[in-house]
């Protein structure tokens, strides 16, 4: 008997979309801690364009999400249980795009653009205004901070069940993980 599993499309996107995510979060804690150099504007410019690239990955992946349910959570999770795991993921997916676009409307009001590659300029969202740049910047780093809590909450979640509840959530996102209940 094999355990109901999510789709390959969508374990893709969770794990790519994670780890950019993470190594982006990280990038942006070091480049900001730097001092000015042209290795600071590099990674500032990596930052970026790797950010708005999350940005449409999130966006395609809520699209797959859209016309792929989910596979039904075990039959033993109480309902209060059922509704947390509903709202953490729905606050992921809304993290992870204001992120992104937090970030991109703070470099768009500073009056930076972001270029792909270095090499392709992409539209800014919003005309100069340094007033606004604060406002955002603060956002994108707040946020950045709050989804990095949301992460670890979620990654709690999943461990639980895998090693205390003993079902098969976690087998359920990891392809080639045996699952729990012996499917
Ligand atoms: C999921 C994607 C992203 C994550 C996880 C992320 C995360 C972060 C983090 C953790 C910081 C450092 C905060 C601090 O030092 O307190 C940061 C700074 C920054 N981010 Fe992002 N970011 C993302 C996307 C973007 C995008 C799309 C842009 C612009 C197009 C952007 C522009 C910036 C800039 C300019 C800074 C430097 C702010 C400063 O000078 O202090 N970020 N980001």
């Amino acid at each position: 008997m094999s355990i109901p599993r999510y789709t390959a499309v969508a374990v893709l996107f969770h794990w790519l979309i994670a780890v950019a995510i993470g190594s982006n979060f990280v990038l942006g804690l070091v480049m900001t801690d730097m001092a000015m150099s042209p290795a600071k504007l590099k990674y500032y410019s990596y930052h970026k364009w790797a950010g708005v690239t999350i940005f449409l990955l999130v966006l395609l992946r809520i699209l797959w999400r859209l016309f792929h349910r989910p596979p039904e959570l075990p039959a033993h999770m109480k309902t209060w249980e059922r509704a947390l795991a509903g709202v953490s993921h729905l606050l992921l997916y809304a993290a992870t795009l204001a992120v992104p676009l937090t970030g991109w409307l703070f470099s768009s009001a500073k009056g930076f653009k972001t270029v792909y590659f270095g090499k392709w300029p992409i539209p800014d969202l919003l005309d100069k205004n340094p007033l606004l740049a604060d406002l955002l910047k603060e956002a994108h780093e707040n946020l950045a901070f709050l989804m990095a809590a949301l992460v670890v909450l979620h990654v709690a979640a999943a461990l639980k069940h895998h090693f205390i509840d003993r079902d098969d959530i976690l087998a359920r996102m990891v392809p080639g993980l045996r699952p729990r209940t012996g499917g």
